[in-house]
């Protein structure tokens, strides 16, 4: 089956957010490391405290982490489940005067925070979410982010798949369990046009079997570092470092994950 690019959008993060939400859940016992490197580079650049826009926040774990260390943050999403789930996140972990979160489309992000008191001392792009809609929506975002910031202001694109990480360890099968869910991931990479689709094929745990439950499509454009550097570049943002991991600030290289620290320019 073929998914338009909106389709799968909403089918994962909307209509089944209930099987995204625990993949995502997965990710918050490795945050406070990812917070712990954004914060020591922040430290580098004399950021240690102010406003952060969190884009594509999901459920949260950034704006939350990065309250923990006396930011204000406010994480913008468009799936009102994850919104409403990060708000509960952000009470149980007694940040909730430090956060707020917006249920609204990151590509009209200018108008999402329009309200919202600015600029912002600190932008972050979290997990893979680039790309989901092409490069020039991506540069539109980009753009409405850097004018929502003050000069100087840091941004984060973290733990982001890139090109030369999917040339050299292409997986075209895994397997990951999350909860009572198992997942199948079936991954197609196309050189030519830079498309990553993937299938997660959803199965409750029943005992010995495993109960089908649903199916998903995923396709986004995967970037190479000089591609998203270039890219930010446009949108008024000068590419200042590239790591492997913001939990170790290893260098980035082709069998690590992409983060880009950038500052507006
Ligand atoms: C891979 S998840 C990353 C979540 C979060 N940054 C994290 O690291 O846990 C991508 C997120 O982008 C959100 N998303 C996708 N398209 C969006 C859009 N147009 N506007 C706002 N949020 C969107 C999804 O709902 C999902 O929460």
């Amino acid at each position: 089956m073929c998914y338009s690019m909106r389709d799968w959008v909403n089918k994962l993060f909307i209509e089944r957010s209930d099987l995204f939400l625990k993949i995502m859940n997965a990710r918050w016992v490795r945050t406070a490391q990812l917070v712990d490197g954004m914060v020591r580079v922040l430290d580098d650049f004399g950021i240690k405290s102010g406003m952060l826009l969190d884009l594509y926040c999901g459920n949260g774990r950034v704006s939350v982490y990065m309250a923990e260390k006396g930011f204000r943050a406010i994480g913008v999403d468009m799936s009102r489940a994850f919104v409403e789930d990060a708000e509960a996140k952000a009470e149980e972990h007694g940040v909730s005067h430090r956060v707020r979160f917006l249920e609204g489309d990151v590509r009209e992000i200018k108008q999402v925070v329009g309200r919202v008191s600015k600029p912002f001392d600190v932008v972050t792009n979290v997990w893979t979410s680039v790309g989901f809609y092409g490069v020039k929506a991506d540069l539109s975002v980009f753009k409405q982010a850097r004018q929502l910031s003050r000069e100087g202001a840091i941004l984060f694109i973290a733990d982001t798949v890139h090109i030369e990480y999917l040339s050299l360890k292409f997986a075209p099968t895994s397997y990951a369990e999350f909860e009572d869910i198992v997942m199948l991931e079936d991954r197609k990479y196309d050189p030519m046009t830079a498309q990553a689709q993937t299938t997660w094929t959803f199965y409750k745990k029943m005992g010995q079997n495993l109960e089908f439950i649903d199916r998903a499509e995923i396709a986004h454009h995967v970037y190479s570092l000089s591609e998203l550097c270039s890219l930010l570049k446009r949108a008024g943002w000068q590419a200042v470092a590239s790591y492997g991991s913001l939990a170790t600030l290893q260098p980035m290289n082709s069998l690590t994950g992409m983060n880009i620290v950038a500052k507006a320019v």
